[in-house]
C-alpha cells in the first residue's frame, strides 16, 4: 500500500542531501573564525562578547585541542581543535577532515556549494510545506494533535520508545507523538531559523532587509542563532538514524524510496 507520496520522497532525499552538504561545508567555514559572539560585532579583541571558542594549546608533539562555553573549557583533542589528517599528522583545524567539505580549509570553495545547498534547501523546503499544507497532511500527519500532548500520552510513547517497541500493522503508518514533534521540530522551527539567520548574514539581503539582523538582536547574534540550530539539526539527524535502523530500515527505508509499504513486514 501507498506509505508516502511521490513529492515526500523527492523532497526528503533532496533535504537530506542538502543538509549534509551544508553541515560538511558549514563546519569549513566555521573552521575560518572558530568563535561566537553575541550582538551586532565580534572579533578576537571583544572577548567580553565572546560564549564560543575552538583552540589548541599543549605542546607540537602532543597538542590539546579544547572548546570553551562560557566560562568552562571542555578537553576535545583529536576531534575539536586539533586532529589527525589523512596522513596521521597532528592538524590544527576546528573541526576533522573528514567531517568538512572540501576537506581541508578552503573557505571560498566551501561557501560556494554552502550557497548552492542552501537554495535546494529553500526550494525543497518549500515544496514540501506547500505540499503539506494543501494536502492537509501538515495538520494530520506533522503537528500533534492537543490530546496527543496530553502527558500520559507523552509518557506512554516515550516508555514505548525505551522499550523499542515501534508500532506494527496499520499502526505504522501513522506518525507516534515524539515522531510527529521531532518532525515538525526540525521541519517548521530548526530549519526556518537556519535560513532566517543565514540570511541574517548575507551582507547583500541584510542591507536590503535591515529588519533580518535586526530579528536577532546583531548580526553575531544572528551566527550564533544559526550554529545553534545547525548543531539542533545535526543532533536531529543522528536519533533520526539511530530510529530509523532500530524500527526497521529496510522497511523504512524502502518505503521511503519506493513509496510502498507492506502491512505486517517489521524487517
Ligand atoms: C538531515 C537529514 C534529514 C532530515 C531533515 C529528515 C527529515 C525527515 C522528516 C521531516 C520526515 C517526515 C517526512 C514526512 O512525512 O513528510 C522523515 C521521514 C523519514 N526519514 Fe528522514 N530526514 C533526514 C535524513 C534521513 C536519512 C539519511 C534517512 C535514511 C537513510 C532517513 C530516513 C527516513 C525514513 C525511513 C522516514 C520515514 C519514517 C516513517 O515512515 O516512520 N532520513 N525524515
Amino acid at each position: 500500500m501507498l506509505r508516502h507520496h511521490w513529492l515526500v520522497r523527492l523532497t526528503h532525499w533532496g533535504n537530506a542531501l542538502a543538509i549534509v552538504f551544508l553541515l560538511m561545508t558549514g563546519m569549513n567555514i566555521f573552521g575560518a573564525h572558530p568563535r561566537l559572539y553575541w550582538g551586532h560585532v565580534g572579533s578576537v579583541d571583544q572577548v567580553e562578547r565572546q560564549w564560543l571558542e575552538i583552540g589548541v594549546g599543549g605542546t607540537m608533539q602532543a597538542p590539546r585541542g579544547w572548546m570553551d562555553i562560557g566560562d568552562r573549557r571542555f578537553d576535545t583533542t583529536a576531534v575539536l581543535g586539533v586532529s589527525k589528517n589523512a596522513q596521521d599528522q597532528w592538524s590544527v583545524v576546528a573541526f576533522p577532515y573528514w567531517a568538512t567539505f572540501p576537506s581541508g580549509r578552503d573557505l571560498a570553495t566551501a561557501r560556494t556549494w554552502h550557497f548552492f545547498a542552501a537554495w535546494l534547501l529553500i526550494l525543497n523546503g518549500l515544496l514540501w510545506l506547500g505540499h503539506a499544507i494543501l494536502s492537509g497532511r501538515l495538520r494530520r500527519d506533522i503537528i500533534p494533535r492537543l490530546s496527543e500532548l496530553a502527558p500520559a500520552h507523552l509518557w506512554h510513547d516515550v516508555v514505548q520508545h525505551l522499550k523499542l517497541n515501534f508500532p506494527k500493522g496499520e499502526a505504522a503508518l501513522r506518525y507516534e507523538v515524539l515522531q510527529k514533534l521531532a518532525y515538525a521540530g526540525v521541519a517548521l522551527v530548526l530549519i526556518p531559523v537556519v535560513i532566517l539567520t543565514g540570511m541574517a548574514m548575507s551582507p547583500g539581503l541584510n542591507a536590503a532587509f535591515p529588519f533580518l539582523d535586526a530579528l536577532w538582536g546583531g548580526r553575531q547574534s544572528a551566527r550564533s542563532v544559526h550554529f545553534i540550530a545547525s548543531s539542533g539539526i545535526a543532533a536531529f539527524l543522528v536519533v533520526h538514524l539511530v530510529l530509523v535502523v532500530l524500527a526497521g530500515p529496510i522497511r523504512g527505508i524502502g518505503a521511503m524510496i519506493t513509496g510502498r509499504i507492506t502491512i505486517g513486514d517489521s524487517k
